[in-house]
């Protein structure tokens, strides 16, 4: 399962890379507000950190085809071909879909909360499908359930899309998925920060380093000796 970082500042995404085997960046409309800096100012900062081997995805705003399409191709033009066009499940979205995807435009169909629209996308020709787990468990429903309903249903339809998952509150939602194979999962950095942030875990790396110091003395480590 390839993992993402779901976030725009770059800060943020600096530390996620500095210390785990991240494939990407994922942004949001709502996420880029955030910045309060502009959109393409902080989406170029993004991709010339990444490079353009790291999967970026940006949203398209516009709500009719037509709209969509231009800010896709703004997107494409500006950040880059192998961009990824975030474009939302929704009936306007599954056209420009059709027709991006025949131009030969990374697609994720985005703000998918049933297994319904996430079949029409691949369809549509999304290579991505992201799934809002915690927003489907905040409806009352089972936000890991619907993951892997889409999952099943590509695999079992020979469909040429993968899940990204997205929107997760903790770090066993993201092994969940991991253990079920799906393809991506994109996580925000407070969720990212809490993978290995345990007090057992902590403790046995520092009790090696005690022990080896009574060995060898305060701060030697093994280039001392
Ligand atoms: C990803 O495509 C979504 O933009 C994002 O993960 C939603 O996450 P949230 O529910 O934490 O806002």
């Amino acid at each position: 399962m390839k993992l993402l970082i779901d976030h725009a500042d770059i800060g943020r995404i600096r530390k996620a890379y500095q210390y785990y085997p991240m494939d990407g960046v994922t942004t949001n409309p709502s996420i880029l507000a955030a910045t309060g800096r502009k959109p393409f100012d902080v989406l170029r900062e993004i991709r010339d950190f990444i490079g353009p081997e790291g999967e970026l995805h940006a949203q398209v705003i516009a709500r009719d085809k037509d709209g969509m399409i231009r800010d896709a191709h703004r997107i494409a033009e500006v950040l880059g071909m192998e961009t990824w066009v975030k474009i939302p499940s929704v009936p306007e979205g599954f056209a420009a879909m059709r027709e991006l995807s025949a131009e030969g435009l990374n697609i994720t169909a985005t703000a998918i909360y049933t297994p319904m629209q996430a079949y029409l996308a691949a369809k549509s020709g999304a290579k991505y499908a992201a799934v809002y787990v915690n927003r489907i468990d905040n409806m009352g429903f089972n936000g890991i359930g619907v993951a892997k309903e889409v999952h099943d249903i590509y695999r079992n339809n020979g469909m040429d899309a993968g899940l990204l998952c997205a929107s997760f509150k903790n770090s066993q939602q993201v092994l969940e998925l991991a253990k079920y194979g799906v393809k991506a999962a994109t996580v925000g950095p407070d969720v990212i920060e809490s993978f290995v942030k345990n007090a057992a875990i902590t403790s046995a790396v520092e009790d090696f380093i005690r022990d080896f110091e009574k060995l060898t003395g305060p701060g030697k480590t093994m280039s001392d000796c």
